[in-house]
Parts: structure tokens; C-alpha cells; sequence
């Protein structure tokens, strides 16, 4: 008798709140390509994550958190698309990686497969953002991708509905979804 395979599931979240982030339109990119037997689910709640407080940590965890730490621990892998802020990340992503890693070692993160992907409207695509992410997510405890998907000049890839419009980057976008997965 044939069997199926279980879903692999990726949860896709954009470091970014902006309304017509280009970066959460890279995720749409991803779960829109994504191969058969893979479910991308988009995360766009990070706006509703207080900042990290060590006060409120155990029975004080606040829901949003909760929620978040849930997804993770349904999540097969986690893909995020972030900008750069100032060479580095944006806190709001940096915040929900640090109450991703809580409790330390026994976190729902830990040992999970992540990849990083970056839009920035610069020549040099965010990739310092990738590398600051892919640190933080490796202290968390998460099973990094060194592969990513940088895309530069923003302002030229992206059609005024915020879609991509660049076929060599969709492609990326979906081969890393598959790379995810192996
Ligand atoms: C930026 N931007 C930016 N870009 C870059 O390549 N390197 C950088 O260091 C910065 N720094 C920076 C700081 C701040 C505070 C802002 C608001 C912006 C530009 C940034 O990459 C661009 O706005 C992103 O493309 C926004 O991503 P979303 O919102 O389209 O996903």
C-alpha cells in the first residue's frame, strides 16, 4: 500500500512590520513555490511581541510569546527574510530570537533548521544582517543554513504591487526551500 509522507512544515516570518516589506514579500515567494509535501505557514505577528524582560519569563510569558514558541515547535524549519537596520538586524526580530531561546537548551528552537534570507534597497543586500541573524540563531540553539538568498536593490526587483519580479531569485527563493527540507 502506498504510503504519504508527512508535511514538512517551515514557518516563514519577515523582520519586518512594514506594510510593503519586500522582505515578507520574498516569504510569499516561498510559499507560493513551495514543493509538494511542503507547507509554508507566514508568522506576521512579531509587532505584538513585548520587548524580551527576564521579569516576564515562566508563568508571567506573555501569550504572544507563547503563540510564537508554539509555531516554532509545530515547525519542521523556520525561513526568515529580514532587512537591515544600521549593518545589523531590526529588534523586532532580534527581540522574538532572544524569547525563542528561552529556557535556555530546552527552547523549542533548539535544533531546529533555520535559513536567512535579506532585501535591502543597498548594492550589498542586507548580508550583514544575514550574518548577524545567523549568530544569534546559532547561539538560540537552531541548526543554521549558511546558504541564503540576498536581494539587493529593492527598489528595482519589486513591481509597485510589492511583488517580485526577478525569475533568478524566485528560483533561489524556492531551492532553499527544498534545501531546508534535506
Ligand atoms: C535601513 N536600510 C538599510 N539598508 C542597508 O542595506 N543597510 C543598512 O544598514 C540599512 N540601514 C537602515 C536603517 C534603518 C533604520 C532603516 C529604516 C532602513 C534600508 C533597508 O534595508 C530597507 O528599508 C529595507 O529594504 C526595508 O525592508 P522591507 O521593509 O521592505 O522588508
Amino acid at each position: 500500500m502506498a504510503t504519504t509522507s508527512p508535511t514538512f512544515r517551515i514557518l516563514a516570518i519577515p523582520g519586518s512590520l512594514r506594510r510593503g516589506s519586500h522582505n515578507r514579500a520574498m516569504l510569499t515567494v516561498a510559499m507560493e513555490g513551495a514543493p509538494e509535501g511542503v507547507e509554508v505557514e507566514l508568522y506576521d505577528d512579531l509587532g505584538s511581541i513585548p520587548p524580551f524582560n527576564e521579569d516576564d519569563e515562566g508563568d508571567r510569558t506573555p501569550e504572544a510569546v507563547l503563540d510564537l514558541r508554539a509555531r516554532i515547535a509545530r515547525a519542521d524549519a523556520i525561513l526568515i527574510a529580514t532587512p537591515e537596520y544600521n549593518h545589523s538586524v531590526p529588534g523586532v526580530i532580534k527581540n522574538a530570537v532572544d524569547w525563542a531561546s528561552r529556557p535556555p537548551g530546552s527552547a523549542e528552537i533548539v535544533g531546529k533548521p533555520a535559513a536567512v534570507m535579506s532585501s535591502s534597497l543597498s548594492t550589498s543586500g542586507g548580508v550583514w544582517a544575514q550574518a548577524e541573524l545567523r549568530k544569534s540563531l546559532a547561539a538560540a540553539g537552531a541548526r543554521v543554513h549558511e546558504q541564503g538568498v540576498a536581494v539587493s536593490k529593492a527598489g528595482e526587483r519589486f513591481d509597485t504591487d510589492g511583488r517580485l519580479r526577478d525569475a533568478d531569485v524566485e528560483q533561489q527563493i524556492t531551492a532553499l526551500v527544498g534545501e531546508l527540507k534535506t
